[in-house]
């Protein structure tokens, strides 16, 4: 992948050239255990915390070769019921002034059983893989297919995202109200319970958008203990446009991603912490281009980083020099474990 000549394609076609040089990449294994960053999320023993976000790997091809790049852990999805088309195109545009992206996707993707068969592939390989489930955009039951989603990625993946904060799937955010949620947690705790059996537990979290207001936090915050969710990834896209702005696309609909909602994830998480504390971990998206960035979420409450803009500006090096740099942002607080960074922000003020 080299990030200079695909930037000179539209970005659809620069992703589907990217995907297509990783497939044909030799698979390194995944990254050892980092010395002080290793860090344990939810049950799962992360080599380090930088994962990558949901969206660029969408149908599971690619996980292993990402893992080979230095990734912590690897997020593929958002995978839904049935395959779909997803919006018209063009619907992601780059705003290069920015550091930015606007997608409206609108989850296209292969759909569940070839994503699972993927999965399923490469299951010895090891290595922290995730499976992100949606909604089908025409679905008439919307709860059934996160049903559906759970059950069919349960046995083949390391732990699943229950996905409710896409912009671009109309109606899709609804259901982080408090009414709506509990019962789709609900469904998919007894989904859970159900599928015990089938292997070991993984955990289940919930990623939610950036653009919510204090009542909606805290709601969000006490249905996700009532119903012992694992985790919380914060956060999505957002719908909202800073003023400053500069790319020529900014007036585009869609969820912005990258440098210009650094401030705002950074700042719902930070939320989210001083709601929860330790009780439930939550992992920082949004914005992070550096190892500062991603130290500043871990200081925030985040106990997991995950990214994907900044990787289409930066490319794939991206990973190995954030570890690096945080691993030097943690010496400079002179603490020896990532652990003793999470949260400590919140707790100096
Ligand atoms: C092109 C594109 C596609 C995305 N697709 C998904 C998706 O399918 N599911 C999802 O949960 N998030 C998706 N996201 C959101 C990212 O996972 C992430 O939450 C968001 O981009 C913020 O992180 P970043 O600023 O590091 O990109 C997508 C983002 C981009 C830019």
């Amino acid at each position: 992948m080299i990030p200079l000549l695909l930037r000179q394609l539209p970005p659809e076609t620069a992703h589907r050239a990217a995907i297509a040089a990783l497939k044909a990449t030799p698979l390194l294994g995944p990254t050892a255990p980092h010395p002080r960053l290793n860090v344990e999320l939810a049950g799962l023993s992360l080599p380090h915390p930088i994962g990558l976000a949901a969206g660029f790997d969408k149908n599971a091809e690619v996980p292993d070769a990402m893992l080979g790049l230095g990734f912590g852990f690897v997020e593929c999805g958002t995978v839904t019921p049935l395959p779909q088309a997803g919006n018209p195109t063009p619907r992601v545009f780059r705003l290069p002034e920015d550091r930015a992206v606007i997608n409206r996707l609108g989850f296209n993707n292969d759909g569940l059983a070839l994503f699972v068969r993927r999965l399923a592939a490469r299951a010895q390989r090891g290595g922290i893989v995730g499976a992100n489930i949606g909604a089908n955009k025409d679905s008439a039951n919307r709860i059934a297919d996160y049903e559906r989603g759970l059950a069919a990625v349960w046995p083949h993946c390391a732990y699943v995202t229950v996905n409710i904060s896409s912009p671009n799937t109309p109606g899709l955010r609804g259901l982080q109200d408090r009414g709506a949620l509990e019962e789709l947690l609900a469904a998919i705790m007894a989904t859970r319970q159900s599928l015990a059996s089938r292997g070991a537990a993984r955990p289940i979290f919930l990623k939610v958008a950036p653009d919510l207001d204090e009542d909606a936090i805290a709601a969000i915050a006490e249905t996700a203990l009532a119903f012992s969710l694992d985790g919380l990834i914060v956060s999505n896209t957002t719908i909202a446009r800073p003023a400053d702005l500069r790319g020529a696309h900014r007036a585009e609909s869609g969820g912005l991603s990258g440098a210009p909602l650094f401030a705002r994830s950074t700042e719902v998480l930070r939320r989210f912490f001083m709601l929860l504390g330790h009780r439930l971990p939550l992992i920082g998206v949004g914005g992070v281009a550096t190892g500062a960035q991603a130290y500043a979420k871990i200081k925030a409450g985040a106990r997991a980083i995950q990214l994907y803009t900044a990787m289409i500006y930066q490319g794939p090096g991206i990973v190995r020099r954030l570890v690096g740099e945080v691993d030097a942002c943690l010496a400079k607080d002179g603490l020896n474990s990532i652990t003793d960074a999470i949260g400590a922000e919140a707790r100096t003020t």
